[in-house]
Formats: structure tokens, C-alpha cells, sequence
């Protein structure tokens, strides 16, 4: 009987694609998928180690398959990704029972170390950093949906912001070329794919100098004249690497999605500095009015940092200031978590935790408030939704908006993959909600009963 495997994801977007492109690579090993891992041969954990927190949930599912292994002898766990990059020996040490072990982008050699690790009866470990970029061309992905997929264009991070690990984990910057980006894509639209998301840790960095230099701005225009797709978007871009080319992209190519995640992290100079963004309050704001002067309504979201070494109350409220200026969309905020090896790590003055929550408490109350304003401001309106899933919430739809914003409805579960037309009768700040269209009454609306208390998708 075919060995089952089971793949569980921490982490982001990247790490979902990774974990597509290790299920291709095990299925072309002739294993098969299984759908607990109480029934699973192999059980891999995907990790993140972007924070702390993201670091413990890992160790308490290594306690809990600890017990299962203890039932099951023959199980093969392995932990791959960012966090086995970075502790591998932590990792032995609270789990000596583990029989792989491997880096981020391991997908392709996964099958492999399953192999190795039966024929030599111990731990298969690979931790080696592909810095040529032949192995960013994965054979094989296990796409998990016909209409949408994370393409990867570029993986790895040449910046040194003070608190992230992610240079350390994924390594030096490494591109694809665009040619076969190109061709992956064209034939994902040929398969049914309406919706592309293209993957990098700057991706806006992105220059291909086996075409002319082609930028990144360059390389979404070429994108959107693949026949088929609906929508393209991209994650995630770094202030420093906005041009104006790609500002004029997103407004003239209209599968370019209209949203932007830029991330901030802070609206103080002095603490910007210490992270070493490399970007001013002032500048970054210079690029934030740019896209709210240019057309479209391209809607804007970000990530901040609380509590980073050093920040006093006055950069807080610096930071505060900026959320009331921008208005963001969405944000998602993070208190900050010392990661080891990293510049920050041996900085003092330290915002005790408590202050870090208290802040972020504050934080997320503000933005809150400006994103009820924003979301309010659709009331009554219609809009076109790609429906995506099940909603976790009473409405039993939930799709997105072009410019990413969630909105939840009633519906028949076969519209998912498709885009629709749905009127906005209520929000919250994380999402709108919603009547559905129906196209073949042309315009009719079917009211579903109260959606109070519909909740949002997590920050
Ligand atoms: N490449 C992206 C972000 C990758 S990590 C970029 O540069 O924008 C995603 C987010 O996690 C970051 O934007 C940052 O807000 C947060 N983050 C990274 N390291 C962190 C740390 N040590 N503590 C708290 N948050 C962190
Ligand atoms: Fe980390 Fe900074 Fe690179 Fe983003 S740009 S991945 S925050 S080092
Ligand atoms: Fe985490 Fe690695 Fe992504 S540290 S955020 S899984 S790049």
C-alpha cells in the first residue's frame, strides 16, 4: 500500500506554496494524501519563525505527535521550513524522535529524504541554501484550487531589517526567470486559474537580467496580457522598491488588482532608523499619497511592529499619528519578538511586555475605528466578489473584493471560484456582508435573515 502523507502549514503565503510543492513532489514519489494524521505514514510541519509565537505552537503539535508516534511507532515526522532552518538543534532536542528535518524550498527533494531516512534508519537532514536559482523551478506543485494559485518569483530577502530572521532562513535574494514565470502562468489560466498571486519576500525587487532587465512593474504588464485571468496580485512589496512604473501598471492594466500591502512597521523616524528600513516617515508618506492621488481607489494595507527596543511613548504615538494619516484599509499589527541572530537581538531597552500589549491594545482599537469608517462607506453599494471559501461565520459565503476586502454572504456553495455581483448591507472592520445577485434574475436581490454578528476574519 502507498505510504500516506499529511502536511500541516504554519507561516504565510509562501509557506502555503511550499507545502504545494512538497505534496507534487511526494505524489510523484507514489505516496498518497491522507486526511488526518491519526491515518497518516509521514507528517510533516512547515514552520515559521517570523515570531516567537509562531515558534511555540510548533513545539506544542511536537508534544502532541510525540504521544502519536508513542501509538504509532512507525510514523515519520518532519519538521521543515523557516524554523528548522533556524533551531535545528532546539528542535532535536525536544523532538530526538523526528526522521526529517529540512530548510525552506526542500519541496523538491522531499520524496528523497524519505528515502534516505528508510534506508539509513536516521534522522534525513538538509539544511543546504540553494543560492542558485535553478531549484525556485519546482516540477511539481499540488495546486489546492483550479482558480487561484501563488506563483513564487523571487525567494529570499537582501535586506537587513534588525528584527527578522526571514534573511536568515530563506536566504539571499534569488529570482526566476521571467520567461518561466510567463509559462507557468499562461498555463495555469489555460487550466482554469482566474486568480494569480505572485510570491516574493520583496517582490517589488524583482528584475529579471536575463530579459533586459525587466522590473517588476515590467513584468506585471506582462502578466495581465495572459488571456484567462481576472485578477493578479502580488505580496509583498517594500516602500524602498515602489517606483512610479509600478504605480502606473497597477492603474492602466485592470487584472492588476487595486490593493497594496506596504509595509510600515513604525511612523517613527528614530525607530525606522534603528530597524534599519531603509525609508523615512516622510518618504514613505510621499509614496502613500502618490497611490491615493492615482485613479482606481486602490486601497491600501500594512504591517506594524509595536514595542520595538527603544521605542518610547512618543514613537508610539508617531505611529498612531501615521495610521490616522494614511487611513489604512487593514493592518496587521505585531508586538515585537526578539528572533535569535538577528541585529536587534542585543539591543537593551526593552518595552516591557505588558507596555507591548497595552500599545498594541491601542493600536488595533485606532485602526479599528478607521476601518468601521472605510467599511461603512460601502453600504448600499454593489460589488463584484471572487467567492472563495465557506465562511467561518453564520453567512455561508466568503469571497473578495478586488481591492481585498472580505465580504461574506449567502449563497449556493458552486459559486465558489466565481466572480459575482453582491449588494453590501452591513459591515464590521474586518469585512462587509452582503446579498448576493443573482444573475439570471437579472438584478433581483434575495434578502437572507439578519447577519448581525457575522465576524471578521482575524488581523
Ligand atoms: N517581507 C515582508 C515581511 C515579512 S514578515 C516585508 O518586508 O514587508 C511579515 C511581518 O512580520 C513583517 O512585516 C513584520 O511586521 C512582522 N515581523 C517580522 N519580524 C518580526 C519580529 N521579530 N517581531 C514582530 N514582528 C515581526
Ligand atoms: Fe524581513 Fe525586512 Fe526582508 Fe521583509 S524586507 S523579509 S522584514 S528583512
Ligand atoms: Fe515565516 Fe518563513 Fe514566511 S519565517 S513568515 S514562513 S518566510
Amino acid at each position: 500500500m502507498a505510504m500516506r502523507y499529511y502536511i500541516e502549514t504554519f507561516g504565510c503565503q509562501m509557506n502555503d506554496l511550499d507545502s504545494e510543492k512538497m505534496a507534487g513532489n511526494l505524489q510523484h514519489g507514489g505516496m498518497e494524501p491522507a486526511d488526518d494524521p491519526s491515518n497518516a505514514d509521514l507528517v510533516i510541519l512547515n514552520t515559521c519563525a517570523v515570531r516567537e509565537k509562531a515558534v511555540q505552537k510548533v513545539y506544542a503539535r511536537l508534544g502532541e505527535l510525540k504521544r502519536l508516534k508513542a501509538r504509532k511507532p512507525e510514523l515519520l515526522v518532519g519538521v521543515v521550513g523557516c524554523m528548522a532552518q533556524l533551531e535545528a538543534e532546539r528542535i532535536f532536542k525536544k523532538a530526538p524522535y523526528l526522521g526529517i528535518l529540512a530548510g525552506p524550498q526542500k519541496g523538491h527533494v522531499l520524496s528523497e529524504l524519505v528515502t534516505r531516512n528508510r534506508t539509513t534508519q536516521t534522522a534525513a537532514v538538509d539544511l543546504r541554501r540553494d543560492d542558485d536559482p535553478e531549484p525556485l523551478e519546482t516540477p511539481y506543485i499540488l495546486r489546492s484550487s483550479p482558480w487561484r494559485a501563488s506563483v513564487t518569483i523571487s525567494e529570499g530577502c537582501d535586506r537587513q531589517c534588525a528584527y527578522c530572521v526571514v534573511p536568515l532562513t530563506r536566504g539571499k535574494e534569488r529570482v526566476r526567470e521571467s520567461a518561466a514565470i510567463i509559462k507557468e502562468i499562461e498555463s495555469l489560466a489555460a487550466g482554469g486559474c482566474i486568480e494569480i498571486l505572485l510570491l516574493g519576500q520583496t517582490v517589488n525587487s524583482y528584475r529579471d537580467r536575463t530579459a533586459g532587465n525587466l522590473t517588476f512593474a515590467g513584468l506585471l504588464e506582462r502578466i495581465s496580457k495572459i488571456d484567462g485571468l481576472k485578477r493578479i496580485r502580488f505580496m509583498s512589496p517594500h516602500p524602498r522598491d515602489f517606483s512610479d512604473e509600478l504605480l502606473e501598471v497597477m492603474v492602466s492594466c485592470p487584472q492588476v488588482c487595486n490593493h497594496i500591502h506596504l509595509p510600515v512597521q513604525s511612523g517613527s523616524d528614530r525607530i525606522l532608523r534603528a530597524m534599519r528600513r531603509g525609508y523615512t516617515r516622510g518618504h514613505y508618506l510621499d509614496t502613500i499619497r502618490k497611490i491615493r492621488n492615482a485613479p482606481g481607489d486602490i486601497s491600501i494595507s500594512t504591517d506594524i511592529i509595536v514595542g520595538y527596543p527603544g521605542e518610547s511613548a512618543e514613537d508610539f504615538q508617531s505611529t498612531l499619528s501615521l495610521l490616522d494619516e494614511v487611513q489604512y484599509d487593514s493592518a496587521f499589527s505585531f508586538k515585537y519578538s526578539p528572533r535569535p541572530d538577528t541585529a536587534a537581538l542585543g539591543l537593551h531597552d526593552e518595552v516591557p511586555e505588558e507596555e507591548k500589549s497595552r500599545r498594541l491594545e491601542i493600536l488595533q482599537e485606532r485602526q479599528k475605528r478607521i476601518q468601521s469608517g472605510k467599511n461603512a462607506e460601502y453600504l448600499g453599494r454593489t460589488v463584484e466578489v471572487l467567492v472563495e471559501d465557506r465562511a467561518r461565520s453564520r453567512v455561508r459565503l466568503a469571497g473578495r473584493m478586488r481591492n481585498n476586502r472580505i465580504v461574506n454572504f449567502d449563497g449556493p456553495e458552486d459559486l465558489i471560484g466565481r466572480i459575482v455581483q453582491a449588494e453590501i448591507t452591513g459591515f464590521s472592520p474586518n469585512s462587509l456582508k452582503g446579498i448576493w445577485i443573482r444573475p439570471e434574475t437579472d438584478g433581483e436581490v434575495h434578502p437572507v435573515p439578519d447577519l448581525a454578528g457575522c465576524t471578521a476574519s482575524t488581523n
